[in-house]
């Protein structure tokens, strides 16, 4: 992977996160848990290029969102959508989801990231706020997504580096 200057990047986000997917990867006390995610986002806020990720307090990487001060967006080929399937399937409180779908890990200046990522976010966590659901303007949403009474968590992280293929 290198590393790419942010004023050269070019993204399509729709396809890059909501069609091909990304494993979100929070750190924290030496650790780290990668999941699948493919809502999201990439663009500006308190003058810092940023990434929006959105998780369930469920989820095992959710712990380690709230703790770590960094996180990584490795965005991912869609021919790895069978392996992919692993990290959002599966817990990692359960299972070593890296061994099971054969991916790897790798590491930028201490942040572990998806080795056979395309596109890789690194990211220092500015702000985690939970989406109220008095907060949302479109009646549909809470009972679409939300039947079970839980609310997504926003991060928001500034986007350090950005490493490609
Ligand atoms: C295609 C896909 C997209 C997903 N996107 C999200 C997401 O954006 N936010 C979220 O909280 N969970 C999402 N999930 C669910 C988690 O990846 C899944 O619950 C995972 O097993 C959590 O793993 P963990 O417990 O190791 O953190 C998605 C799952 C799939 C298959």
């Amino acid at each position: 992977m290198k590393s790419v200057d942010i004023n050269s990047f070019d993204f399509a986000p729709f396809k890059e996160i909501g069609d091909n997917w990304g494993l979100l990867t929070g750190q924290a006390d030496g650790k780290f848990n990668s999941m699948t995610v493919s809502w999201g986002g990439v663009g500006v806020i308190w003058n810092k290029p940023s990434v929006f990720v959105f998780v369930r307090p469920q989820r095992y990487t959710y712990e380690f969102m709230e703790k770590g001060e960094y996180f990584s967006l490795s965005l991912m080929n869609q021919e790895l959508h069978p392996k992919m399937t692993v990290f959002g399937k599966k817990s990692g409180r359960d299972c070593d989801k890296y061994a099971e779908s054969g991916l790897t890990t790798a590491d930028f200046n201490g942040v572990t990231y998806c080795n056979e990522a395309e596109t890789v976010f690194i990211c220092r966590k500015r702000c985690a706020s939970d989406l109220e659901h008095t907060s949302f303007t479109d009646s549909a949403i809470k009972d679409t997504f939300y039947s079970s009474g839980d609310k997504h968590r926003m991060y928001i992280g500034e986007i350090t580096a950005i490493l490609k293929k």
